[in-house]
């Protein structure tokens, strides 16, 4: 049977084909320096391999409830009240709940939100889920562009608001810039985002990557625990934000696919509804696994990857434009202008050199920029960037 015919818009609507053609040019280079990769490149901590391998022993394979297993909800709600300040319980007006990855909570939470026709606002560049998501739900993700610095201020979002608009998408730290906000930054979104009856989506998924230049004083916790700013740590957050984030990169679990959702509970009820429906529940015995992630102590592979960010901002900011970036693993940088290339014909050339970068383009109407990831050995870190100045000039 010729299936062509009977694909529906929603997937004939997505183009992946620029992405699959810098993989494929990566596939063809016999010992890449690979500064593409999302996602650590540390071992997972031991205490959570432990819980993970220990669930699955004990024989907790089946399903748990959609919302999660109660034993992580508690977890998560008791960080959501150190860390936040929110109260979330089953019945009260806040609630969480556990998801199948930051991207399960993403695509529930537009599946909520969005009605064919409507409109969300998300950064610019942006994490490359985001516009398909939309599109998806048959509505439109409207781009809010950010350059030079990366930075979804309230002022560049107020202009795009319509009513049509159900929420806006910030991601801070952000894939694929790095670029956290300041807390002013954060209360003016929030305060627009209230004052216009749409909701704020906060995607926290690089929440523990943050470097100390970008922490805050905007503490609700022991400040020893150093956080990033959050619009969700304000007073009365809770009932205008949906929180989103995420275990996997933090704690080097992408594959066990596992993050949670915090926000207004008429939402979350929804969320979880349609959950029931897709996901089912998120992977039962990693829950147990991630349960142990809330007593495990990062602090030793973000120093490593803030040593590794001074790095790439001291060597790469003498040939060209970046923004520092505050959280995550990412840096954005500009091809320099007297190269006359794209960002996807620097990395063509950068590919010729063994070294594998994404093109910015990838995610964003504008392809001038270049994403590294530094989420790599400091030796391959180094190689990548001896290559790359070079080229620059
Ligand atoms: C900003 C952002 N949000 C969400 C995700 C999805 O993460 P997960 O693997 O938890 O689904 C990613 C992954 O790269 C990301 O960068």
């Amino acid at each position: 049977m010729d299936t062509t015919r009977l694909i529906a818009q929603r997937a004939r609507a997505i183009d992946s084909s620029g992405i699959r053609r810098i993989l494929e040019l990566g596939h063809s280079l016999a010992d890449p320096i690979n500064l593409s990769i999302g996602q650590p490149d540390f071992p997972v901590p031991e205490p959570i391999r432990r819980a993970g391998a220990e669930a699955i022993e004990a024989g907790a394979n089946g399903y748990t409830l959609s919302q999660g297993d109660a034993g992580l909800i508690t977890k998560i709600n008791d960080w959501l009240r150190t860390d936040l300040g929110w109260t979330c319980t089953e019945t009260g007006p806040t609630r969480a709940f556990v998801t199948s990855g930051t991207s399960g909570a993403l695509t529930l939470a537009f599946m909520a939100l969005l009605d064919p026709g409507s409109e969300c606002i998300i950064p610019d560049p942006y994490f490359v889920s985001y516009p398909h998501l939309a599109t998806m739900c048959g509505a439109t993700a409207v781009r809010c562009d950010t350059y030079p610095d990366f930075r979804l201020t309230a002022e560049r979002v107020e202009p795009l608001i319509t009513d049509k608009t159900r929420f806006v998408l910030l991601n801070a730290p952000s894939n694929p810039c790095g670029v956290a906000l300041s807390k002013q930054e954060s209360q003016d979104l929030l305060d627009l985002c209230r004052s216009r009856g749409v909701l704020l989506i906060s995607d926290e998924i690089y929440d523990e990557f943050c470097y100390p230049e970008a922490l805050t004083d905007h503490a609700r916790h022991d400040a020893s625990i150093p956080r990033p700013p959050s619009p969700a740590r304000f007073d009365d957050a809770d009932d205008a934000t949906l929180l989103i984030r995420g275990f996997g990169k933090t704690y080097g679990v992408t594959g066990w696919r596992l993050g949670y959702a915090a926000g207004p509970s008429d939402l979350i009820a929804q969320m979880i509804k349609l959950q029931q429906y897709t996901f089912v529940c998120a992977p039962a015995p990693l829950q147990h696994g991630v349960t142990a992630c809330f007593d495990v102590d990062m602090s030793g592979p973000v120093d490593e990857y803030r040593r590794r960010r001074d790095l790439v901002v001291e060597r790469l900011s003498t040939v060209t434009n970046l923004s520092t970036p505050g959280g995550a693993f990412y840096a954005f940088f500009e091809v320099p202008e007297n190269m006359g290339l794209t960002g996807t014909q620097f990395v063509e050339k950068a590919i010729e050199r063994s070294v594998l970068v994404i093109p910015g383009g990838v995610f964003s109407e504008r392809d001038t920029h270049v994403r590294l990831s530094f989420a790599t050995p400091m030796r391959n870190l180094e190689r990548g960037l001896d290559a790359l100045v070079d080229l620059m000039r």
